[in-house]
């Protein structure tokens, strides 16, 4: 219910955690719970697409992300690649523009230039999907700082930071989600989030499907947002 006072959703983003334990719940390693969580994220980006959002940000895996065992990073990237492969086949019917966040210098040349071409070639399309792959928010603010140093911008606004962000080209973030239970941010969209909405699930992302968001995006519509004001 859209009520008068509270604009509409335009974006949101998405912790999806959860993959790890949904699979040892069921007996079996982490990466098979990955895979499911792909199934999830394109079933969760169908939803959004029909629902008209403008913007949406899924964290798919953090600078600390790295940390984890080699087996199960290697399973990511698998997955990642081979998800971005399919997209590439179908880019013309792909209805979102595509934007990487994170530094993408981390990633091979292979990687690197498919994350490049999807951005370039879906450049003309409203709507944006944002991939936050490498992805921390504090690497994001060191990242946008740099490089207006280098600029050579002495009296930085609150704008220029923003316009040197990954999300420059995406609306305010309106709303956050994590599944999984655990009640952080984990390193997503700091500066962001500044006036988000957040909303916390036990569920785990494998078994997040589009009742859960509908419900979320329900519960958005009964927040009162007051952006400091009365
Ligand atoms: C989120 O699920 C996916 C990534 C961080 C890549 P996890 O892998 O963190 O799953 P849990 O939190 O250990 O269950
Ligand atoms: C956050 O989940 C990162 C992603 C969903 C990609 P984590 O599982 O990495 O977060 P922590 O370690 O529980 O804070
Ligand atoms: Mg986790």
């Amino acid at each position: 219910m859209v009520t008068a006072e509270q604009a509409p959703l335009r974006h949101v983003a998405f912790i999806m955690d959860g993959n790890g334990r949904w699979a040892k719940k069921r007996g079996m390693p982490r990466e098979y719970g990955h895979r499911f969580g792909v199934k999830a994220f394109q079933d969760i980006l169908s939803h959004c697409d029909r629902l008209g959002l403008e913007a949406v940000t899924f964290y798919a895996f953090s600078t600390e992300n790295w940390k984890r065992p080699k087996k199960e990073v290697d399973a990511i990237m698998k997955l990642m690649d081979r998800y971005l492969a399919e997209c590439e086949k179908k880019i013309d019917e792909y209805r979102f523009r595509i934007c990487f966040l994170g530094d993408k210098a981390a990633f091979d040349e292979k990687r690197r230039s498919r994350m490049e071409r999807l951005e370039q070639h879906t450049l003309d399309r409203q709507r944006i999907l944002n991939i936050a792959l490498n992805y921390g928010g504090r690497d994001e603010l060191v990242h946008a700082f740099r490089q207006l140093s280098e600029a050579g911008l002495k009296q930085i606004t609150e704008s220029d930071i923003a316009g040197a962000l990954y999300t420059a080209a995406s609306p305010e973030l309106d709303l956050i989600i994590r599944t999984g239970g655990d009640l952080r941010i984990s390193n997503f969209l700091l500066w962001q989030a500044a006036y988000a909405e957040l909303y916390f699930t036990d569920v785990l992302w494998p078994d997040f499907g589009k009742e859960q968001l509908d419900a979320a995006i329900a519960e958005f519509y009964t927040r009162k947002r007051r952006f400091g004001g009365v």
